[in-house]
């Protein structure tokens, strides 16, 4: 399956993938998702907020369902597995339960969510902060591209409905729990020298938006003295952010500058940058984005708050994926739906496939096809274990 995703939406010239939310590419992936779901007899649904579900069997709130599933939208210049491996391994392991002969005593459901990184709109996880609630539908829908095009002109572009954004009980309620598998984001199973993990916690963390307002000019004819020049507040912040960040204990990160006109030859009017900041402690994280915006015009686009897995569920997890000996426990940086959903109060758990150099959102992501495999039958066994 990941053979028949590679080459959507990727750039020939660096390997990287471009899968923005609602791009060619993405309508592309959700073509691919429903002609899966449909060649294994699965119930394929697009919920109002863009959620792709496929079950096997019928969930209703008396009867809840165990669905596992990712994202397939990607950072831009992105690898093949943040996202696309959780929803391969989901429709494989579902293949491997039926091999096995299991019938579930529950539903099991494979999910897709929208614009799980924000790559496009800058406020990650659209889809499942939609549907619990925490995204408000007009602020969503007043996103913008960098085209300038909304999400609401983006959504009617791709022939959905966008007045049908917000909470959606009736879908979560479906929901029993969730079990996310992803590629791992560092190097903690190779240390441990597992091909599975399972997450213990997600570190808080944000992105905010900085402006930097000067006064475009010439870069030949004005005189040092006379510039007011954005650039310079932007190069003071993004080299106080890493020392800051040294000293609170925490990571922050400029990896986003928009500086209008652009021009080699002129000095810049306005410059946009991007803080991403995250860590184990979020007083730390706060405590650093408060001093960087001393006197900045600063605006914050999202936040997550830390999340805790379930330890009874994580636990019996560990158990269903380890085999003889508990699969490891890791905590993480990066952010999931997985998080989404158990901060709106989900059941929910994630397995980590090893990552050989625990490089991640960029081309040289990778997982041995070996790990994958571990990966699915790890996730089989835990699903056969929630569905019994
Ligand atoms: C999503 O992958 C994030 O952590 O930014
Ligand atoms: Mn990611
Ligand atoms: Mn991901």
């Amino acid at each position: 399956m990941l053979e028949q995703l590679a080459h959507i939406g990727r750039d020939p010239k660096t390997g990287g993938y471009v899968r923005d939310a609602w791009s060619a590419a993405d309508l592309e992936l959700r073509e691919w998702f429903a002609g899966e779901a449909g060649r294994r007899g699965l119930a394929l649904r697009e919920d109002p907020n863009g959620n792709l579900w496929a079950w096997w069997g019928t969930p209703s709130p008396e009867r809840p369902g165990v669905v596992t599933g990712s994202h397939l939208d990607s950072v831009r210049q992105g690898g093949a597995y943040d996202g696309p491996l959780g929803v391969v391994s989901a429709f494989a392991a579902l293949d491997l339960l039926r091999e096995r002969g299991v019938t579930p005593a529950v539903p099991v459901g494979v999910a897709c969510f929208s614009d799980e990184e924000g790559a496009r709109f800058g406020v990650p996880c659209v889809g499942s902060r939609l549907l619990t609630g925490v995204l408000p539908p007009e602020r969503a829908l007043a996103l913008t591209d960098d085209d300038g095009d909304t999400l609401a002109d983006v959504l009617k572009r791709a022939g959905r409905e966008p007045g049908g954004l917000g909470r959606d009980d009736g879908t979560l309620a479906a929901v029993g729990t969730f079990v996310e598998l992803h590629v791992e984001q560092g190097r903690g199973l190779v240390g441990e020298g597992r091909p599975v993990g399972v997450a213990g916690a997600i570190w808080p963390h944000g992105r905010w938006r900085f402006d930097f307002h000067g006064r475009a000019d010439h870069a030949g004819t004005t005189r040092l003295a006379d510039r007011d020049d954005p650039m310079l507040p932007l190069a003071r912040m993004v080299l106080a952010a890493r020392e800051a960040a040294e000293r609170r204990g925490v990571v922050a990160t400029v990896g986003k500058v928009r500086v209008s006109p652009g021009n080699a030859n002129a000095i810049p009017g306005e410059v946009a940058a991007w803080l991403d900041a995250r860590g184990a402690d979020e007083e730390a994280v706060r405590a650093l984005v408060a001093e960087l915006s001393e006197g900045a015009q600063v605006r914050e686009e999202s936040w997550t708050p830390v999340v805790t897995f379930d330890p009874a569920l994580r636990d019996r997890i560990a158990r269903a994926a380890g085999g003889d000996t508990p699969a490891p426990i890791l905590p993480t940086g990066a952010g999931h739906d997985a998080g989404i959903l158990a901060a709106a109060g989900v059941p929910s758990a994630m397995l980590f496939v090893r990552n050989p150099t625990g490089v991640s959102h960029s081309p040289g992501e990778h997982a041995e096809r070996a790990d994958c495999e571990a990966g699915v039958v790890a996730l089989a066994d835990v699903l056969e274990e929630l569905c019994r």
